[in-house]
């Protein structure tokens, strides 16, 4: 537990080693810049990743230039091609989606500035347009919150009726969470979603789904969310309609930031999976050694865990965000 957060790595091969900035909008010697494309400010989740993007690159003594994109993915391509004017050392973003971002990264790559993805992947083919991939393994957090409900309900052959809040459209977490999800529950057929629609990762967009759903569905069992935001909208909507979270709909999250986890421990949500936000200090560390021309792992996997109601309790005031 006290390990999560942190991160451990894994995997394939390494990353291009000539991480070889051509980079001149540093501030000389080993004085780093970084251009930082955040998806936006959309969740609680957000709020703490931009936290630890920006203390770390203060400790790192990494100069950052910051843009919120406000979950859209032309911004996003604005603020990259501007890094690339700039000259930036390094270039990092969280990608709002998974697809369409070759040219703009070939134009980076064509400028000689390594880019790391973190938190979200892309789908290019080509992945010597990035140097390495920070963030959490989405398929398997999907995959922990259909072995709960597979745990949950393995004495009833009763049908369950699911209701699931995707992310946004078209992102990574919203792909992997759904399938993770979708390939453990599969097994069984007593398992039936019945409805699946974006929440756009909200809060808002939560509530205002899941009170659609509830008029549609009036034997819902069980809420999947892809995050707490939208789990918390949806038991705004859940309790308006006269019903008991966490009894009359069993509900799952994904992230465990501090009102998700309170509401766990409050019995109002069942089972959350955790994603963790902390991924500034690895992002740091990471873009040294890009910049230095040192290798890196292709993919470093955030280490996360799961949390009961019984966890929440436990470790809720501990909770650093
Ligand atoms: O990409 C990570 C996801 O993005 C988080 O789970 C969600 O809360 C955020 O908006």
């Amino acid at each position: 537990m006290v390990l999560a957060g942190l991160t451990a790595m894994s995997v394939a091969a390494c990353g291009g080693g000539s991480g070889g900035s051509g980079g001149s909008g540093g501030t000389g010697g080993d004085a780093i810049t970084m251009g930082f494309s955040q998806v936006g400010a959309e969740s609680g989740w957000r709020t703490a990743n931009t936290k630890s993007v920006q203390d770390s690159a203060k400790n790192a003594g990494i100069t950052l230039k910051f843009s919120d994109a406000q979950q859209k993915q032309e911004n996003q391509i604005k603020a990259i091609r501007s890094y690339i004017q700039q000259k930036v050392d390094i270039i990092a973003f969280s990608p709002v989606v998974e697809s369409g971002w070759d040219t703009v990264l070939k134009e980076a790559k064509d400028a000689k500035i390594p880019v790391i993805l973190t938190d979200r992947a892309v789908d290019s083919k080509d992945t010597t347009l990035y140097k390495t991939f920070l963030g959490s393994d989405f398929i398997e957090e999907g995959k922990k919150a259909g072995q709960w409900l597979v745990e949950e309900y393995k004495s009833s052959a009763d049908p369950v009726k699911i209701v699931e809040l995707q992310g946004t459209t078209g992102s990574a977490p919203a792909n992997d969470r759904k399938s993770g999800f979708a390939d453990v529950i599969k097994a069984e057929t007593k398992f039936q979603i019945v409805a699946s629609q974006t929440g756009d990762f909200t809060r808002a967009k939560g509530k205002e789904v899941m009170e659609a759903f509830l008029k549609s569905n009036p034997d819902i069992d069980v809420l999947y969310a892809h995050n707490d935001d939208m789990g918390l909208g949806a038991i705004e909507a859940i309790e308006g309609a006269g019903k008991v979270p966490g009894k009359d709909i069993k509900i799952i999250t994904v992230d465990a930031v501090k009102d998700g986890m309170q509401a766990l421990a409050d019995g109002k949500i069942n089972y959350i999976v955790e994603c963790s936000p902390l991924l500034g200090p690895q992002l740091m560390d990471l873009a040294k050694k890009v910049v230095k021309g040192e290798q890196v792992p292709a993919r470093v996997v955030t280490e996360e865990t799961t949390f009961t109601q019984e966890q929440a309790k436990q470790v809720l005031s501990t909770r650093q965000y």
